[in-house]
């Protein structure tokens, strides 16, 4: 786009000096004869000479004259339509232009002004930063390595208003910062637009989400996973399903639900984000640096989201799974008596799809299938189980 911008400024430099030197080469050559006539201009000047005679002049001369005058208001009246008809491409490409100087500003800001590409990778594609862990009183605990998700599905998580408070207020206690002069940071809330620009144009098509996740899931049990897309295919062929919450939506197997809910409650790995897909690095604390489980006593940090041991006996199957697939909202309910942050991001449905701001317009589908977010959802409920089973089991827990 700069170089588009430089030629056709190049274009207009040369149009200008040749208008230039044309103009100084007419006075030039006009003083010059002037010169030569100095005291003749009683006889040289136009409107002292003997015009053409009447019979000449409303001859062919006129006609001609009118017929070059009404070709010429032709071309006048056929080009205003033209330009009038090019003109919403025309807005549309100045609007481009004007976003793309954005994207590109929040590209400079993230990969050179806040370095957000030391921690998150080069396009959002994840990365890890080092944090050292204190406890209450600032006494040393630990050094870590802490996950930072990829950002290039963080549209599908998080409307843009979500995503400018966590820019906003950065994640106390982990080593992401606040950026926004209303957190105590250094960015302005244009900068941080820009960023945002730059992110759209980074998120993965929801096609390569779906095939990441599904490869991820294969890699561990490719049963398992030609069963998820099986249940995945007969529920897209069901006219008759609406959504995952409707009566006829066939899931899989609660042996299946439960070991591909464990599967993707802790997700892990490059192709996947490092943990972007996974709800374990904010409801598990230590998950985030590899100490998942390790007692909250010890460790008070890394655990951003509520605990969910026990979430079956606050909220029921379909809100749980309504919650899950949408996210929560700023201040509004969910379940019967929570109210949200909007820190929960939603993993069934595109968080911006419909929005004006919506960059790619990548449609309805969120990171996870319903049979996906099922199996979560029943895996979770199960939790209180598997803790109290791993709590009396052995002293494994606070070890590893
Ligand atoms: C020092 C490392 C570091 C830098 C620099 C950094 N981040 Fe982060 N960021 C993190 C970590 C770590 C997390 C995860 C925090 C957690 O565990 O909740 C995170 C979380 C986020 C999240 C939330 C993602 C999610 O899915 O929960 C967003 C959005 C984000 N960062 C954007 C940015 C942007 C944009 C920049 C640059 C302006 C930036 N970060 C700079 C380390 C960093
Ligand atoms: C970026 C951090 C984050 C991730 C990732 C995340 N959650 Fe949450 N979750 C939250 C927060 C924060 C809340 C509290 C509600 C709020 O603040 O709106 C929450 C609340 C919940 C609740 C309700 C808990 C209660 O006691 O009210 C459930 C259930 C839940 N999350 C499930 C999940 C599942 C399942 C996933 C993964 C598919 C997940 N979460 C991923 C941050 C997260």
């Amino acid at each position: 786009m700069i170089a588009l911008m430089t030629t056709q400024r190049s274009v207009a430099y040369v149009i200008g000096a040749v208008i230039f030197i044309g103009a100084a080469f007419f006075i030039v050559s006009q003083m010059v004869k002037g010169r030569a006539e100095l005291g003749s201009e009683i006889e040289l000047a136009p409107n002292r000479k003997q015009y053409l005679p009447d019979e000449e002049l409303e001859g062919p001369k006129l006609n001609a004259a009118l017929w070059s005058a009404f070709g010429l208001l032709i071309i006048v009246a056929l080009s205003l339509p033209l330009v009038w008809l090019g003109e919403p491409g025309r807005e549309e490409g100045a609007r481009k232009d004007f976003l793309h100087t954005f994207e590109h500003r929040g590209e400079l800001l993230y990969s050179e002004g806040a370095q957000c590409v030391k921690c998150h990778g080069p396009e959002g594609s994840g990365g890890a930063a080092s944090f050292v862990i204190t406890d209450e009183n600032g006494k040393y605990v630990d050094t870590v390595n802490w996950t930072a998700p990829a950002l290039d599905t963080l549209m599908y998580r998080f409307s843009k208003a979500e995503v400018m408070d966590i820019l906003n207020y950065g994640r106390p206690g982990t080593p992401m910062p606040a950026w926004g002069v209303v957190g105590g940071g250094p960015n302005t809330v244009q900068q941080l637009n820009n960023v945002i620009e730059y992110l759209w144009t980074v998120q993965l098509s929801p096609e390569e989400v779906r095939k990441r996740v599904d490869e991820a899931v294969a890699g561990i049990d490719a049963d398992l996973a030609e069963r998820m897309i099986a249940t995945r295919e007969a529920n897209a062929a069901n006219a008759n399903v609406i959504d995952g919450n409707s009566e006829e939506f066939e899931r899989l197997s609660i042996a299946d639900e439960l070991q591909l809910g464990e599967i993707l409650f802790s997700l892990k790995g490059d192709s996947v984000g490092g943990n972007a897909f996974n709800c374990s690095r904010c409801h598990v604390a230590g998950d985030s640096y590899g100490k998942p489980w390790e007692s909250i006593d010890t460790i008070a940090r890394g655990r951003f989201g509520p605990d969910l041991v026990g979430i079956e006996q606050n909220l029921t199957e379909k809100q749980h799974y309504a919650l899950v697939f949408t996210g929560s909202e700023a201040g509004k309910q969910y379940g019967a008596s929570n109210i949200g942050s909007g820190r929960m991001p939603g993993f069934g449905v595109n968080a911006n799809n419909g929005a004006t701001d919506d960059r790619r317009k990548f449609g309805p589908a969120g990171i996870y299938s319903p049979e996906q977010i099922w199996a979560i959802v029943t895996y979770e409920r199960n939790l209180s189980a598997v803790r109290a089973g791993a709590a009396s089991g052995s002293s494994k827990d606070g070890g590893q």
